[in-house]
């Protein structure tokens, strides 16, 4: 059997593992066994390619010594990351992960351009040749695309620009003008490869990608991340293409359609247009972000909070991110026993993007053992809170602000959220009057039956815990 037949065949069991993973990382009981399959069809494919390379190659010293240092270099900056990335911070660091993808596809293309039209040493003539002229421009673009969109959602996620959508006049012309302009430089390409529609082309998809995430508002963020994944996919398959890859290919479409399909069930939940956020917000006109405060709030302490509880017969618990960073959900899982065990009903309502990664929320409550018959979705909750006597949002904000089903001109206007001013009381903690991620002041603070509980989520929970037990049952 040939090198290259068992190369293949690995590609291929290869190939069904992520299949097979990505089934397993579609429900919660079976995510663990995904993740197996993921790493030993990773370790398959790996194997497959350094053995390829080691028997097509005439310099194997030289590759050896690349290899070792690319994987051992990438590794250890992997497991450095992964061992101390903190769960709130995975949305930024995957975001970082796509933006590597996309710069590999730049690379792989350029490094095909060199090799294939400056240097002349491609085994195909005539049209297969044109065919992959416009491979390492499509290939090209997409990683573009893909890296500097990657970038922004970075920086966006990680606080260090504003996530405010940035509006330029004329954006969506901006947008279908880089289309067209990479259209044009593709056509000129095929018909006669030049190093300067290949210089332009990655000027406009890097400008362009930039362009696409700067424009999409904080509250869409999270299809935007789920979206950069898909690109990410797409920018591997086109790089397969270019090294004649069939694994990287298959691979680059599983991610690049998951990635997508997830992006649309996101879009779904957060009744958004899907073409019109991958389209860099086409569409929508987003208003100011209008972050000043609209009246008066009032305080309650942690005490009287505990007081509030002991009267009520009914509970509805909303965290978001807030107990996330507080990491509040130990003693919230406390509250919770504690409540039930005095005859209360306490329930939670999960907002489907609370927090900063999918299911981030309902991963916290697993955590600390909160049991799930209990925690129940925004819509099976939804209807529900009139009928409550005391809501506690635990560091929510977008998640449950009236502006989104109330102020058409809101930036997050039309997203589904918690109501939780339908509720007899609301009790909101959080440290200060500041806004939610989508950078929009809540009128849920300014509402006759809320009151604000300020201070870090876990001291506040932790305070009413201890209130509690000196109230008599
Ligand atoms: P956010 O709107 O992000 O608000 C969180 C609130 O928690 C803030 O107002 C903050 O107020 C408070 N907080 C922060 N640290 C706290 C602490 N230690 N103790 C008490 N409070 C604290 O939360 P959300 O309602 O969960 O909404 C999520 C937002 O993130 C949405 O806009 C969503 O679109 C976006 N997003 C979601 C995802 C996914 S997939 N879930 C991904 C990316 C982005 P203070 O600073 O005043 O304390």
């Amino acid at each position: 059997m040939s090198a290259g037949s068992i190369a293949t065949a690995a590609y291929l069991v290869a190939a069904l593992l992520f299949v097979l993973s990505l089934a397993g990382l579609s429900k919660n009981e079976s995510a663990r066994g995904g993740l197996t399959y993921g790493v030993i069809g990773m370790a398959v494919a790996l194997a497959a390619t350094i053995g390829l390379c080691l028997h097509d190659s005439t310099a194997r010293g030289r590759v050896v010594v690349i290899l070792v240092a690319a994987v051992v270099i990438g590794a250890a900056i992997g497991l450095w990351r992964a061992r101390v990335v903190q769960m709130t911070g995975m949305p930024e660091l995957i975001a970082l992960l796509h933006s590597f993808v996309g710069l590999a596809a730049v690379l792989v293309g350029w490094a095909s351009y060199v090799e294939v039209e400056r240097e002349g040493l491609a085994t195909f003539t005539g049209s297969l040749l044109r065919i992959h002229h416009a491979e390492v421009l499509i290939g090209i673009f997409i990683g573009a695309v893909t890296f500097t969109g990657s970038v922004v959602a970075y920086l966006k996620l990680s606080a260090k620009i504003k996530s405010a959508p940035l509006v330029l006049p004329g954006k969506n012309v901006l947008n279908l003008g880089a289309l067209v302009a990479f259209a044009a430089l593709t056509v000129r390409f095929v018909i006669s490869p030049d190093a300067w529609p290949i210089i332009a082309a990655t000027a406009v998809a890097l400008l362009f990608g930039w362009h696409l995430v700067a424009s999409i508002g904080g509250g869409d963020m999270p299809v935007v991340v789920s979206m950069l994944n898909s690109y990410s996919g797409w920018a591997a398959a086109a790089s397969g293409f270019l090294l004649d890859n069939d694994l990287l290919i298959v691979t680059g479409a599983l991610v690049g359609s998951s990635g997508a399909y997830l992006s649309y069930i996101m879009c779904r939940a957060m009744n958004r247009s899907f073409l019109s956020v991958i389209a860099g917000g086409f569409g929508i006109e987003a208003g100011p972000s209008g972050d000043v405060e609209q009246g008066e709030h009032r305080e309650i302490t942690a005490e009287e909070t505990a007081e509030l509880l002991t009267a009520a017969s009914r509970v509805v618990i909303t965290p978001g991110y807030g107990m996330a960073v507080a990491q509040a959900q130990y003693p919230v899982a406390d509250l919770t026993r504690t409540l039930r065990e005095r005859g209360v009903d306490v329930r939670f309502g999960i907002h489907p993007v609370a927090g900063r990664l999918p299911g981030h929320m309902n991963v916290l409550l697993a955590e600390a053992k909160v049991p799930y018959d209990i925690v129940l979705e925004m819509d099976e909750i939804n209807d529900d809170l009139a009928d409550t006597d005391v809501v506690l949002v635990i560091g929510a904000n977008d998640t449950v602000n009236p502006a989104a089903l109330e102020d058409p001109g809101s930036p997050i206007a039309g997203m589904p959220v918690l109501r939780v001013w339908e509720a007899r009381k609301a009790i909101v903690f959080k440290r200060s009057m500041a806004v939610g991620y989508a950078g929009v002041q809540n009128p849920l603070f300014f509402r006759e039956n809320t009151q604000m509980l300020f201070g870090n989520a876990r001291t506040k929970v932790e305070e009413i815990l201890h209130a509690l037990q000196r109230v008599p049952v």
